[in-house]
């Protein structure tokens, strides 16, 4: 197993008329963050929060915010997130496609792209990074893996592990074959997202992932400590 694997709760799955005890839950599990899903209702077809929200959890907790943007042209909202307090944004390269992509057609999900436009990516994570805020870029599931010429730039990396804008859903196993090739071309942290739980905990970190986005298996299960204590020790039990 790799040395540091972080576990980070993702609020989607959280009671929001009760966040502030949800956020403690998480702090009293042990959580080194939390994963905050932003949804446009374009990107993907659902809608959850915008900064506002970020803000008021900002209040409530030191933990690091880890912020996940599932919308359309994030550039246009990173700095109201980072105002809000994040530590972490996370934006999808299928905002940014390259020449040998179509564009998207309306209504198609989840959105797919088979190279990038390089330097419009690489302008995004500057304008993160020069606020002193972490950036990492996420690939939706049929989105091959090509951002490893962006090693020296990125923090981490996304595999969504499910189609985005949906909690509790299962993962997609040829997703795994990405996150071993991410890993065997990217040093730095990879981040998963979507179906961890404790049957799939194991597999994911033998591919390579050190840092687990947990939804509804954390926030459904009857005593959420216990339940990430069970994924550390399955993780630790990885062979890698
Ligand atoms: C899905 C979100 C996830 C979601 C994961 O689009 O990005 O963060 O909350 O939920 P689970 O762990 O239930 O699959
Ligand atoms: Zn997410």
């Amino acid at each position: 197993m790799r040395e540091r694997v972080i576990f980070t709760p993702s609020l989607l799955s959280a009671d929001f008329s009760n966040l502030r005890e949800e956020i403690e839950k998480c702090q009293i599990a042990g959580a080194q963050r939390l994963h905050v899903d932003v949804m446009d209702g374009h990107f993907v077809p659902n809608i959850t929060i915008g900064p506002v929200v970020v803000e008021s959890i900002r209040k409530v907790t030191s933990l690091a915010l880890d912020i996940h943007l599932m919308i359309e042209r994030p550039e246009q909202y990173i700095d109201d997130f980072i105002n809000a307090g994040a530590d972490l944004i996370t934006f999808h390269v299928e905002e940014y496609r390259g020449e040998k992509s179509l564009p998207p057609e309306e209504g198609v999900y989840p959105r797919v792209t088979i190279d990038m436009n390089e330097e419009r990516v690489k302008e995004v994570i500057v304008r993160i990074k020069t606020k002193g805020v972490r950036a990492a870029v996420a690939l939706n599931p049929p989105t091959p893996f090509f951002v490893h010429n962006l090693s020296d730039e990125l923090d981490e990396i996304l595999i969504m592990t499910v189609n985005p804008g949906f909690g509790g859903q299962r993962l997609i196993p040829s997703t795994l074959d990405k996150v071993k090739k991410a890993r065997s071309l990217f040093q730095k942290d990879i981040k998963v997202d979507g179906g961890v739980n404790e049957d799939t905990i194991k597999e994911l970190v033998e591919a390579g992932a050190n840092i687990l986005v947990v939804g509804s298996y954390f926030f459904h299960s009857k005593d959420p400590k216990e339940a990430l204590n069970r994924l550390s020790s399955l993780a630790r039990g990885a062979s890698n």
